[in-house]
């Protein structure tokens, strides 16, 4: 009965995910889930200075500004906490404050806009001092052991908060196991999905993200946990593996440049929905590029869009969400 690979539910609990178990080739507005940064200043609407039109959102603030974007077909959100007041830790306490951005962000988006899908990520390094996606020995390396521990409690509480998907992004081993593990002991597992950044590449296109959620390393880079950019046979194994975990969904990150590897993610894990990240460092080239001149911006970002979606992507998140709600039809 508690058995992971007994766990259907999760990844169909919503009618937003049961849509996702489609796998129609035509481009549509509920394939696109935004991401959101959310900061612990209730009023914050900071621009981004790296994201064109992008801002860290204060909860106050954050019901006024989705609310034109859901009229206007925008089904899903992904959050991100950016603690800018309270001081971070070496295990990342902030990540699950129970007054924290993505928790109280999480509560007040499910009151306010019941039919809006609502997924968390799942990461310390916002919240830790040294800005590692995971708890540290006293080397420096990743202690994966307590770092998988402290991952599942911050994703079970964002579940226990109504999150209606837990993203863990932090790339420790044995992640999406243990928090299955803890949505099945908790009684959540039928009603909330697990999606798996699995296939995430150590990659150069992040600096902005970085910037935004204040999360660069302080020292050392993430190429011991975050998949070597040679690595296909890693990243084949890690979506075989979260398969085997329990996910509900699997993800590629980055998106354009991995279309190789997400063809192949289609191919290894054919019956689930498989989402790609398309990375800050590429919404700000194309922004960059097209500012240049190089080519019209909703010509190439719906030509982007259409090359996930013919690799086998059923779910794209996206900065360019909110564009897309005017570009798409339906
Ligand atoms: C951190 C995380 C990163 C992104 C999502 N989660 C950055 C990183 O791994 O350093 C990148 C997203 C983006 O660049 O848009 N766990
Ligand atoms: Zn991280």
């Amino acid at each position: 009965m508690s058995d992971i690979s007994s766990q259907l539910h999760g990844g169909y609990a919503h009618s937003l995910s049961r849509s996702w178990q489609g796998q129609s080739r035509r481009i549509t507005k509920s394939m696109f889930m935004y991401p959101l940064f959310i900061s612990d200043d209730p009023d914050a609407e900071a621009p981004l200075k790296g994201m064109p039109n992008q801002r860290r959102w204060g909860v106050n603030k954050l019901p006024g500004f989705l609310e034109p974007l859901i009229k206007k077909g925008l089904s899903s959100v992904i959050l991100f906490g950016v603690p800018e007041r309270k001081p971070k830790d070496e295990i990342g306490t902030l990540a699950d404050d129970p007054e924290g951005p993505v928790i109280s962000a999480v509560k007040t988006l499910r009151e306010k806009f019941p039919d809006l899908y609502v997924a968390c990520d799942v990461c310390l390094c916002e919240y830790t001092s040294h800005g590692h996606c995971g708890i540290l020995h006293a080397d420096g390396l990743i202690n994966n052991g307590p770092s998988v521990k402290r991952l599942a409690d911050v994703a079970l509480a964002y579940a226990k908060a109504g999150a209606h998907c837990v993203a863990p992004s932090d790339m420790m081993d044995g992640r999406v196991g243990a928090i299955k593990r803890a949505l099945i002991d908790n009684g959540l597992v039928g009603k909330t999905s697990l999606m798996s950044y699995s296939a995430k590449f150590a990659s150069s296109l992040y600096g902005p993200f970085r910037d935004a959620v204040a999360s660069a390393p302080a020292f050392g880079d993430r190429r011991c946990y975050q998949l070597p950019q040679n690595a296909r046979g890693l990243a084949r194994r890690a979506i075989v593996r979260d398969v085997g975990e329990g996910a509900d969904i699997i993800m590629v990150k980055p998106g354009s440049i991995y279309l190789d590897i997400l063809a192949e993610a289609r191919q290894l894990a054919p019956d689930h929905p498989l989402a790609v990240y398309h990375v800050s460092g590429e919404y700000a080239a194309l922004h960059a590029a097209a500012a240049a001149g190089v080519y019209d911006l909703r010509a190439q970002v719906l030509e982007l869009s259409e090359a996930f979606v013919r690799a086998g992507a059923t779910i794209i998140l996206s900065y360019f969400s909110p564009e897309l709600m005017d570009w798409l039809d339906a």
